[in-house]
């Protein structure tokens, strides 16, 4: 199984969540683990799951990751299985946001398949009024986002492979 990861981060808690994720899906095959600023043009063909997170800043997706998926032509990851995480506060999700939310319609819109709903992982309080720095991840996280992962690659390998004009 082939996968890839792409993250966008500020101050450091999505990319970790990324690079558990990552860790994750290197036991099942071969993973690349990209920032989304490198990310554009990535060539999808032979992946077998797109991963893409980032972090909910005002309500909604960064900069970076608004412009990876303007880089992304409409129903050019056809099919793609994929899934959208991100980073939040704790918080009704009507009243934090939930960039994950924005990345799993940029996703639909490019065509790919998401195979769960987006998910979201929780830093422990708001940002440090004096600095704006981020909190750290609330404890655990590191390790739900490594069960999600393999989770998500449970879920592609159990799938039935789609061969052309065949039921399987
Ligand atoms: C400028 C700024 C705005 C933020 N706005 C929100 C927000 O609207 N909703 C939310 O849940 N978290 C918000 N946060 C908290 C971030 O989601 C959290 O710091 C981020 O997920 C950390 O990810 P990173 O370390 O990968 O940058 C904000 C953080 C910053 C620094």
């Amino acid at each position: 199984m082939k996968s890839i990861v792409i993250y966008a981060s500020r101050y450091g808690n999505t990319r970790r969540l990324a690079e558990s994720i990552a860790e994750a899906l290197h036991t099942r095959g071969e993973v690349e683990l990209l920032p989304a600023d490198e990310a554009h043009g990535i060539v999808t063909t032979g992946a077998n799951l797109l991963v893409i997170g980032g972090p909910t800043e005002v309500h909604a997706m960064t900069p970076s990751v608004v412009q990876l998926f303007s880089s992304i032509e409409r129903g050019s990851l056809r099919d793609m299985p994929a899934a959208a995480f991100d980073t939040r506060i704790r918080a009704a999700r009507w009243l934090s946001g939930s960039a994950a939310s924005g990345i799993a319609r940029k996703l639909r819109r490019a065509g790919a398949k998401l195979i769960v709903g987006e998910e979201s992982f929780f830093v422990a309080g708001r940002a440090n009024p004096s600095t704006g720095e981020s909190p750290e991840l609330e404890p655990g996280e590191l390790e739900r986002a490594n069960t999600w992962a393999a989770s998500l690659a449970d879920i592609v390998e159990t799938s039935s492979p789609r061969v052309p004009g065949k039921t399987v």
